[in-house]
């Protein structure tokens, strides 16, 4: 059998593991591993391939990126892109193809599927955001990101009292916020799921000043809209394939400071995390489960079970249809941010 390989949208640590376990897993089995170069921009003209043997395995496991490359290529916006894909598919024989990625590249994978291509998908994004799935390649990682950070951020706020504001990813859900800041212990956390005022913003830091802490850390999540502070934001850039607008552009945590500065007349500073989330080493939780949902990959496709890809729920790996995966974005519940309340 030969099979094909290929990682899209934003890449994650986590990512080599999942490639190694798919394609160490098909070579035992004595099948050739084709790697797509590119997510979906390497099935479209006249394709963009790589034969994976046993020694480009070797050595990836902790490294982060991905060996494959990837893009945000999208061939559903593109004219004849599905045609290209489809026709790619063939020309490159391939009988199966694995699809690693969010919730952008498994949508097409599940269009593929429902097509009659035989495709399985693998969970991956950093944002934690698809449903069905506990887990998803590159969030952990994210998450001990986050709280390095904010260990760092501890220090320095500390020596100069000083308000800090960190901004991490999360378009539309704040996982990596709310999981980070309970791991870095934030003195606020701000999502998009959950409306938090300026005034409500101001009161907990002056409740904090007046309990005697001259200092206090805020993450907030790029894409939280807050009155008074994101109102005449607007995302700069051109939309990528899919129609996200850069959100590290519209600098939500830089406003947000400066407004709390202004306010509360209390020296605030900013740190936007960027890339650093989702780039470098995987950690060992990641590491093992892109591991373990990969390897489960190869099985689905060995059985044929095309559309489906693994999961994980209740701490074991299961099957589900791509399309439920990527039906709705998950996002954190009220009674979750609760919890971070605990500590306000
Ligand atoms: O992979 C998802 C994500 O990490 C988002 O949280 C973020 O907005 C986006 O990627 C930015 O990535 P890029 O600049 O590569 O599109």
């Amino acid at each position: 059998m030969r099979i094909g390989i290929l990682t899209g949208g934003g890449d994650a640590p986590g990512l080599n593991a999942a490639i190694r376990g798919v394609g160490r897993r098909a070579l035992a089995h004595g099948d050739t591993v084709i790697g797509v170069k590119n997510g979906w921009g390497g099935l479209i003209g006249d394709g963009d391939f790589m034969e994976l043997d046993r020694h480009r395995f070797s050595g990836i496991l902790q490294l982060g990126g991905t060996m494959l490359g990837s893009s945000r290529t999208n061939p559903m916006k593109r004219e004849g892109g599905r045609e290209d894909v489809l026709r790619n598919l063939g020309r490159a024989e391939l009988d199966s193809l694995v699809a690693i990625g969010g919730d952008d590249t498994l949508s097409v994978a599940a269009w593929l599927a429902e097509h009659g291509a035989p495709v399985v998908g693998v969970p991956k994004t950093m944002d934690n955001d698809l449903s069905v799935t506990e887990y998803c390649i590159g969030f952990d990682t994210a998450v001990s990101r986050v709280a390095e950070a904010l260990d760092r951020l501890h220090t320095t706020a500390a020596s100069h009292h000083r308000v800090m504001v960190l901004e991490v990813m999360g378009r539309d859900t704040g996982w990596v916020a709310l999981m980070g800041g309970l791991a870095g212990g934030a003195d606020l956390i701000l999502i998009p799921e959950i409306a938090v005022t300026l005034d409500e913003v101001i009161d907990r830091l002056q409740r904090r000043l007046r309990s005697g802490s001259d200092f206090s850390i805020i993450v907030v999540a790029e894409g939280v809209e807050m009155e008074g502070v994101t109102d005449k934001q607007v995302a700069e850039g051109k939309l990528d394939a899919f129609g996200h607008a850069q959100l590290s552009k519209r600098g939500v945590a830089d406003t947000l400071a400066e407004v709390i500065e202004a306010r509360l007349g209390h020296e605030t500073r900013t740190t936007v995390l960027g890339y650093t989330q989702r780039g470098g080493s995987p950690s060992a939780y990641d590491r093992i489960w892109a591991t373990r949902v990969g390897v489960a990959a190869y099985d689905l496709v060995l059985a044929k079970r095309w559309g489906m890809m693994p999961v994980v729920r209740n701490g074991t790996v299961e099957t589900a249809p791509i399309s439920e995966v990527v039906r709705e974005t998950r996002r954190v519940t009220p009674e979750l941010y609760e919890l971070a309340k605990v500590f306000y």
